[in-house]
Order: C-alpha cells, then structure tokens, then sequence
C-alpha cells in the first residue's frame, strides 16, 4: 500500500497560513544554482511552482562562486531565506555550505549551527528533508523501540534522519547503512521502519524487506525521463510504502516553504 501524506500536508498548510498572517513583508528565497542536472531541473520547477502558490519571492541565480555568493546573500537584508540546489559539482561538498550560509537565512537547516543544535535536541532549522521523513514516520507508525534502518548517511539526509529518530521522546533504535554496508539486505530485512535515501533507482526489492514494514523512499532519480524512487514498485505488496513522485518530495518542499516564513518573521524583528 502507498502512503498518503495529505494529511501532513493540510497541516503544513495551515502552519504556513498562520505564519503569513504574522509576516509584514513578501519573504524572499534565493535559490542559488551550481551546474544543475536533470534531477536538479525538476526540483527547480517544483519549487517554482510551490513558492508562486505560497506567495513567496523566489530568485533563482546562477552561482559561480558558492563562497562569495553565500556571503553575498548573508548580508542582503532583503533575502530572508538561502537555498542550494544538490547536487553540487565535485568542487564543492556540503562543507562549502555549511560552514558559509548564515544559520538565520539557513531554511535548509544544514549549517554548523543548525546541525549543532539538531544534536543538542533544540532545534532552529534541522534539514528539511529528514523533517519530511520523521514526519512522515510519526504520522503512520509508533516509533518508540522500533528497529530503523536508515539506508544512506549523507550529512542532509541520512545522518540527521538518524539523529531526529533518536532524539529523546522518538526512542528508535537505528542503524544506519552505506555503501560499504555488506549483506545490506539481512539488514534491511530486520527493519520495522525502513528509510532508503541512496540515489539508486528500484534498487531496493522484496527480498531486503520485511512484511508489513513502513518504508520511506527518499530517492529521486530520472529514468527515461520518469521521476522513480529508491524502492521498486513492488515492494508495495508487502509493505506501507511512500510514493514517488507525491511523498517525502511534497512534504520537503512545504517545509521549506514554512521555514522561509519563519526566517522572513525572524528577519523582521
Ligand atoms: N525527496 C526529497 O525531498 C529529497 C531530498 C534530498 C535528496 N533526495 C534524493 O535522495 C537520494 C539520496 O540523496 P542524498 O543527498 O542523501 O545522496 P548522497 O549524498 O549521494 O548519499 C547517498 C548515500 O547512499 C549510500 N549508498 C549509495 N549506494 C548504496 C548502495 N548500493 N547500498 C547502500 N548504500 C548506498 C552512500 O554510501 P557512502 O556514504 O558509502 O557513499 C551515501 O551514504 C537521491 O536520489 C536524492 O535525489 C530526495
């Protein structure tokens, strides 16, 4: 079976409603683009569409210099939020980000600060798309004691769904696996509650889950054009799983959304 995030989203919704009232000015959001790819295309087209309907000012630029332009738009009072789009050429890594972007204009929650304190469980802006997943988690299944297996452990994805999941209050019990992870699949297979954020189209199939497991697939990746997930389609059979396109992608950019707002309301104080 899917799972349906409507209901996460109506939430997201009248959060957002509720921030814009408290907003005096249109927020801002600078997307800076480095090389983009197709995956990267069809993000931007997304968030495009998502920032029009929500009433944000979105700026998409072209980025040369990651560096200079982060600090260029730190310091622009105009620019309420920042974002990057991944992912990034090999001359740059997710350091480049974290260690340049202003914590406050950060609505991706991936700077030192933000991780920091996603550590210290008192969050400012944790990484959205691992917000997406937890949310998602909670809104259909316990997670108290559970076994996770967080398949992926990028620092915008993995490591902090890992973090969030094991935060006081959660409880789960996680194991994250890479790359390098042997027997991958007697691993995933012992998971109540599976996460999959590797990049890898259809790469995870009936036999690396357990009947009745909630599994999360992060992934986007084009193939033939077509936006397919990590997970192939018939895991559904045995398990409650996200769709892709319509999952964690829907819930990610609203979150976005809503942190832009609560930047635009700091930046206005
Ligand atoms: N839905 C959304 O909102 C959203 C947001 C962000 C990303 N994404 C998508 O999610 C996917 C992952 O993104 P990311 O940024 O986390 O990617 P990433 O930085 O490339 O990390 C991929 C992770 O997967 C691991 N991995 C790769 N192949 C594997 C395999 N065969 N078995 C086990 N682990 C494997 C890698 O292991 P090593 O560390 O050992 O290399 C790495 O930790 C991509 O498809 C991306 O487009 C979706």
């Amino acid at each position: 079976m899917y799972i349906d995030v409507k209901n996460i989203l109506h939430e997201l919704n009248e959060e957002i409603e509720l921030l814009k009232s408290k907003v005096s000015h249109e927020p801002k959001l600078i997307s800076l683009v480095v090389e983009p790819d197709p995956s990267t295309l069809s993000y931007l087209k997304t968030q495009k569409k998502t920032t029009k309907k929500y009433g944000v000012n979105l700026e998409i630029i072209e980025s040369h210099n990651l560096e200079e332009d982060l600090n260029y738009y730190n310091e622009d009072k105009s620019v309420d939020g920042i974002f990057v789009s991944r992912p990034l050429p090999k001359r740059y890594s997710e350091l480049d980000i974290a260690r340049n972007i202003n914590p406050k204009k950060d609505v991706e929650g991936v700077s030192f600060f933000n991780i920091g304190s996603m550590y210290y469980e008192e969050e400012l802006f944790v990484p959205c798309t691992a917000e997406a997943v937890v949310k998602i988690i909670e809104e259909n299944t316990k997670i108290q004691g559970k076994n996770v297996v967080v398949v992926g452990r990028s620092t915008t994805v993995g490591k902090p769904v890992a973090i969030l999941l094991l935060k006081r209050g959660r409880d789960a019990t996680v194991t994250v696996a890479h790359s390098k992870t042997i027997d991958l699949n007697e691993i995933t297979q012992k998971a109540d509650i599976l996460v999959v954020a590797i990049g890898r189209a259809n790469y995870i199939k009936q036999n690396f889950v357990k009947e009745g497991a909630t599994i999360i697939d992060v992934g986007i990746n084009v193939v033939d054009g077509k936006i397919v997930g990590d997970v192939s389609s018939e895991v559904v059979e045995k398990c409650e799983v996200t769709p892709v396109p319509g999952g964690v992608g829907s819930v990610t950019s609203l979150i976005l959304i809503r942190n832009v707002f609560r930047a635009a309301i700091n930046n206005s104080i």
